[in-house]
């Protein structure tokens, strides 16, 4: 079974010139979400792992499946103004503008061990972003892992300083 052919591409999505890489087709077949949960779970460090972080939103969909398989919890970063604890915020520079994140300050404790996941690493902000969301809460990151990886982007020179994987990638 070959991922990538579940990876759907809409031209000029969502705006002219960007190729989106769409992966509802791969949510919808359950032997290639399998397929995916096993690779990212064979492509990782030995070594206990206590948090999942899932980058809401399509970061959502796979850490959570990952978390249950690892036995370990859940930690939503999320968009602004949807958290309800204290927290912590970065932010991260887009094309045009700026955007944020945040997490909640008692989601990890000092050493804990932890895997950060998103969807799709395109210019690495966004991950960027998290990783130090993660380290102000203590954790340390044993790997970055990711569905679909735009390597054309370079968002892994923004995470030089950790372990990356990704499962399909468009070079
Ligand atoms: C997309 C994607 C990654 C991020 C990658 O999320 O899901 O999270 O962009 O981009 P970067 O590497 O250039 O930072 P988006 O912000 O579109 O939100 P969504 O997940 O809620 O759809
Ligand atoms: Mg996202």
């Amino acid at each position: 079974m070959n991922l990538k052919s579940y990876i759907r591409d809409i031209p000029d999505f969502p705006k002219k010139g960007v190729s989106y890489k769409d992966i509802t087709p791969l949510l919808l077949d359950h032997n290639a979400m399998q397929l995916a949960v096993k690779l990212f779970i064979n492509n990782l460090p030995h070594g206990n792992i206590d948090k999942v972080v899932g980058i809401e939103s399509r970061g959502f969909f796979f850490a959570t499946l990952l978390a249950d398989k690892l036995k370990a919890g859940f930690i939503p970063v999320r968009k602004p103004g949807k958290l309800p604890y204290s927290i912590y915020t970065e932010n991260y520079d887009l094309e045009y503008g700026s955007d944020t994140l945040e997490i909640h300050k008692d989601a990890i404790k000092e050493g804990e061990k932890v895997l950060l996941h998103d969807d799709v690493l395109a210019t690495g902000g966004t991950a960027a972003a998290t990783c130090r969301l993660i380290e102000k809460c203590g954790g340390e990151i044993v790997q970055c892992n990711f569905l679909v990886e735009l390597e054309f982007l370079k968002g892994a020179d923004k995470l030089n300083n950790y372990e990356v994987s990704s499962l399909i990638k468009y070079s």
